[in-house]
């Protein structure tokens, strides 16, 4: 007898793999009794660090990828209202750091096909007051670098780069973050390596680092939480205005088995993002750009494009559909300037940004964490394909 829909699972879109070392990690750090920063975020930062061909000088954990960007903006010491180029395809954190950081957000469209900011783009938004560009390396395919960093140059500006979503992307062999002056990570609970919240910024210049990290913990002077430790009291000193950003143990413990399998579970994402492509590709949807010559894609988000007119139903209409299938759907997302802070603030209007706006418009992402078993795989695809084939008519 086949077993109807509600009888199934649902499946949560972008639900974390956690194994059994992260869970005796936190159970090991618990009993420790040291849940604030301390030994395991140093070897989680020395771990990730040789991840990405850097050495520990040049990273800090804090405690999510908001934190990071704002962070880093304040190191940069930027003056007050610089503008700072992104793209309005990106979470509201990318700018809401900039504005946290007394900074003016610039949007710049993005390439319609690699949903990317675009350079020719960025090079028309700049104006006597730009100081910085912050590219989004969106759903893991890394940026134009080669074109950003020219432009960079030639301008004089700090890049920033947002690599909420790369932690394993490359471009031309150089791993995404490594280019600009600040690489931003996010260790959220849907991201490619979790730590429930996380954050690890990286650099090029260990002094613009050191003071990243004494930003993110009060401005307290480098290495303050040794003082509670067993060498004897020490004294620090605040040498700055700081903020609580600092990861936690209990975040590392999670973040130090994550890590180990990060390339293992990128591996099977590519499996189940190969899937798709093939189960998909004579669908009326969109579909993302193949992943381009000597880079390396981190298959964070796989999102498909339903426009109405081609696909036989609107893109709300299909995330209630495949709800209505217990399958959970992301939105990638709705384009910056639709929200009204921006709008009022900044007196942004969608049309403005005609190519993020209509994938905005458009975009879904379907499940991709590598806890998905074929069988949920399969079950994503029948309900893509039943969905888009019945051109809007769904039956349960
Ligand atoms: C592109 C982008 N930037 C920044 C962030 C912020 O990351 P976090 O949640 O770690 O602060 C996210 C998180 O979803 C993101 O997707």
């Amino acid at each position: 007898m086949k077993a109807s829909i509600s009888d199934l699972p649902f499946l949560i879109f972008g639900s974390p793999l956690i194994e059994q070392a992260e869970i005796d990690e936190v159970v090991a750090c618990m009993e420790s009794a040291w849940l604030g920063t301390g030994p395991r975020v140093a070897q989680f930062e020395r771990d990730f660090a040789a991840y990405q061909h850097l050495q520990p000088s040049q990273v800090a954990a804090v405690n999510s990828a908001t934190a990071a960007l704002h962070v880093s903006m304040v190191a940069e010491g930027l003056e007050p209202d610089a503008e700072v180029i992104t793209t309005p395809m990106t979470f509201c954190a990318s700018i809401n750091a900039i504005i946290h950081a007394g900074l003016t957000p610039v949007l710049a469209d993005v390439d319609p096909s690699t949903q990317n900011i675009d350079p020719a783009a960025i090079g028309a938004a700049i104006t006597p007051r730009t100081r910085a560009i912050l590219p989004v390396h969106f759903a893991g395919r890394p940026c134009e670098m080669d074109s950003i960093m020219e432009i960079a140059r030639k301008h004089d500006l700090k890049v920033i780069e947002d690599c909420a979503h790369a932690i394993e992307t490359s471009y031309h062999g150089r791993k995404a973050g490594t280019f600009g002056d600040f690489g931003c990570f996010s260790f959220y609970a849907t991201k490619n390596v979790v730590t429930g919240e996380g954050g690890m910024i990286v650099g090029r210049d260990d002094a613009r680092i050191a003071r990243a990290k004494v930003l993110a913990l009060h401005g307290m002077s480098k290495d303050a939480w040794h003082r509670f430790g067993d060498q004897g009291y020490k004294h620090y000193q605040v040498v700055e205005a700081g903020f609580k950003y600092n990861m936690m143990d209990l975040q590392a413990a999670i973040g130090i088995h994550q890590l180990a399998r990060v390339e293992k579970n990128w591996k099977r994402r590519e499996v189940v993002w190969n899937r798709y492509m093939e189960a998909f590709a004579d669908l009326p949807i969109g579909l993302p750009a193949p992943p381009a010559h000597d880079t390396k894609h981190a298959y964070h988000l796989f999102t498909i494009m339903l426009d109405e007119a081609r696909s036989g139903i609107s893109r709300d209409d299909f995330l209630n559909a495949m709800n209505a299938r217990r399958i959970g759907t992301g939105v990638h997302y709705l384009s910056v300037p639709e929200h009204p802070f921006y709008q009022q603030r900044f007196g942004w209007k969608p049309k403005h940004w005609p190519n993020a706006t209509r994938l905005g418009r458009q975009t879904v992402s379907l499940p991709l964490s590598p806890k998905l078993t074929d069988a949920d795989v399969e079950r994503v695809i029948d309900a893509v394909s039943g969905i888009v084939c019945r051109t809007g008519k769904i039956t349960a």
